[in-house]
C-alpha cells in the first residue's frame, strides 16, 4: 500500500469507531468508480464483482442528473405534495404483485425492516419473530436484535431461529417448513405467538442459498397458518438481482410485507417498506409516520432513475443470462480448487462454497483483490465466496473475472 493509503487507514482508525471493519487485510482506497470498474489512489484498477448497491453501475450520470435537478428545484419532504415522490411510488409498485399496493419510504434497509417488524407486531397483536440462524437484517435496535450474523448471539427474547437446510437435504423446502413449524412451537412454549417470519429471499448471510426455487414457500405457509405475517427482506435480492424483479417470485410466494434498500437509489440513501393496504392502513390508523429525509424528491428521483434504467436496459433479463456465465466460471474454479466445492446462485447473486475445502475463502478473496477483482465472503463459517456485481456486468467482464479467478484458483492446486 502507498504511504498515502497507509496514512489514511491510520487516520481512519483514530476517528472512526472500532465497530467498523474494512474489507481486505490491505484495505482498498477507492479514488474513482465508473460502471463496474474501480480505481484506487495508486491507479490500480479493480473489477467490481461485489457491490450490489450501484446496480446500474458506479457513478451513473442519470442518478447525478436526477439528484442535482431536485436539489436545485425543491428538495423538501413527504409532508408536502411532490411529483417525484408520488411518481416513484407509482413506478415501483407497478413492478410488484397487485396485493402489494402501498408503500412507505425509509432511508435504509434497517429502517424498513424495523418498521416492518413494528407493523407486524401491531397488526397481529403478537410478539414472536422467526429469522434464520445467520440472518442479517440491519442495525437499528430492532433490526439488530434479529440479526444473529452480527454477533453470533441467538438469544433475543421473542425471537426463534431457523437453520437453513443443507443442499443435500432430500427435500430442503419441506425441511425448512418443518423447522419453521418447530420455531412456531418454540415461541408458543415461551408463551408467545408468531407475529412474522422475516427472511432474506436469497439467504445471503446464511451462505447464499438460492435453491431449490420454492425453498421458502412452505415456511411462509406454516407462518400464515399460525396467524403470522411473511416479510420478504429484498434489500439484497430485489431490483432484478436474481434474474427476476424480486427474490420472492422464485419461491412461489407473495409476502405480506416487503423491504427494499441497497440498489434502490444506486448509492443515494433510499429504501422502502411495501405492503398490503389493509395491513398498512391498520398501522396507519394508529401511528403517524414521518421520516425527515426518506422519500424526499431527490431520493425519489434517484430511485425512479434506477427503475427506468433497469427497465430500459433490460437488466433483469441480463442478470439471468450473465449469471449463468458467472456460475460457469465459479464451477471451473470449484473444480480446480481442492475439496468438494459447491456453486450456488440465481441471476447475479452467486456463491462458491468452500466449506469442504482446505482453502480459506478469505484468503482467496484477498488473492483476487491482489489480482484486481473484488469479491466478498459470507455464510456462518465465512466460507462462501460472494460474487454479486452490479447488474451492468456483461460477457466481457465475466471473461476477465473468469481468467483472473482461474489464475488465482490454479495457484492452490
Ligand atoms: C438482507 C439485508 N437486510 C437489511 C440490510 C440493512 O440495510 P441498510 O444497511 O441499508 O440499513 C442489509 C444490509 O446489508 C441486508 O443485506
Amino acid at each position: 500500500m502507498s504511504e498515502y493509503t497507509t496514512t489514511l487507514a491510520r487516520r481512519r482508525t483514530h476517528v472512526l469507531a472500532s465497530s467498523y471493519r474494512t474489507f481486505y487485510r490491505r484495505p482498498v482506497d477507492i479514488a474513482a468508480a465508473h460502471g463496474v470498474w474501480l480505481t484506487d489512489h495508486d491507479g490500480h484498477t479493480y473489477l467490481d464483482c461485489y457491490n450490489n448497491v450501484p446496480v446500474i453501475g458506479h457513478s451513473h450520470p442519470r442518478i447525478a442528473e436526477a439528484v442535482d435537478r431536485e436539489l436545485g428545484r425543491a428538495n423538501t419532504h413527504t409532508r408536502y405534495l411532490s411529483e417525484p415522490t408520488v411518481a416513484c411510488a407509482e413506478q415501483l409498485l407497478a413492478h410488484l404483485p397487485d396485493t402489494l399496493d402501498t408503500m412507505v419510504f425509509t432511508n435504509s434497509g434497517s429502517e424498513a425492516n424495523d418498521l416492518a417488524l413494528q407493523v407486524a407486531r401491531f397488526v397481529t397483536g403478537r410478539r414472536g419473530i422467526i429469522v434464520t440462524t445467520n440472518a442479517y437484517h440491519g442495525t437499528t435496535y430492532l433490526a439488530q436484535s434479529v440479526s444473529p450474523s452480527l454477533s453470533g448471539r441467538r438469544d433475543t427474547p421473542g425471537v426463534a431461529y431457523v437453520g437453513v437446510p443443507g443442499q443435500d437435504a432430500a427435500d430442503p423446502a419441506a425441511e425448512f417448513a418443518d423447522r419453521t413449524r418447530a420455531a412456531v412451537a418454540e415461541l408458543n412454549a415461551a408463551g408467545l405467538d408468531v407475529a412474522a417470519l422475516l427472511v432474506d429471499t436469497t439467504l445471503t448471510s446464511d451462505g447464499i442459498v438460492t435453491d431449490p426455487a420454492g425453498l421458502l414457500g412452505g415456511a411462509a405457509e406454516v407462518v400464515r397458518a399460525a396467524g403470522g405475517l411473511v416479510i420478504a427482506d429484498e434489500v439484497q435480492a430485489g431490483f432484478g438481482r436474481t434474474g427476476t424483479w424480486w427474490g420472492f417470485t422464485r419461491h412461489g410466494m407473495t409476502p405480506d410485507l416487503v423491504t427494499l434498500g441497497k440498489p434502490m437509489g444506486n448509492g443515494v440513501p433510499v429504501a422502502a417498506l411495501v405492503g398490503r393496504t389493509d395491513i398498512l392502513d391498520r398501522y396507519g390508523a394508529r401511528f403517524r409516520y414521518f421520516n425527515t429525509f426518506a422519500g424526499s424528491p431527490a431520493a425519489a428521483a434517484a430511485a425512479s432513475a434506477v427503475l427506468s434504467v433497469i427497465e430500459e436496459d433490460g437488466l433483469v433479463e441480463a442478470a439471468a443470462a450473465t449469471g449463468i456465465l458467472v456460475r460457469d466460471a465459479l464451477q471451473a474454479a470449484a473444480d480446480l480448487l481442492p475439496g468438494d466445492n459447491r456453486v450456488r446462485g440465481a441471476g447475479m447473486m452467486n456463491g462458491l462454497d468452500l466449506a469442504a475445502s482446505p482453502v480459506d475463502a478469505a484468503d482467496l478473496a484477498e488473492d483476487l483483490r491482489d489480482h484486481g477483482v473484488l469479491v466478498g465472503t459470507t455464510g456462518a463459517d465465512g466460507q462462501t465466496v460472494k460474487v454479486r456485481p452490479p447488474l451492468v456486468f456483461g460477457e466481457p467482464e465475466v471473461a476477465v473475472f473468469r481468467d483472473r479467478l482461474l489464475d488465482v484458483a490454479g495457484a492452490y492446486r
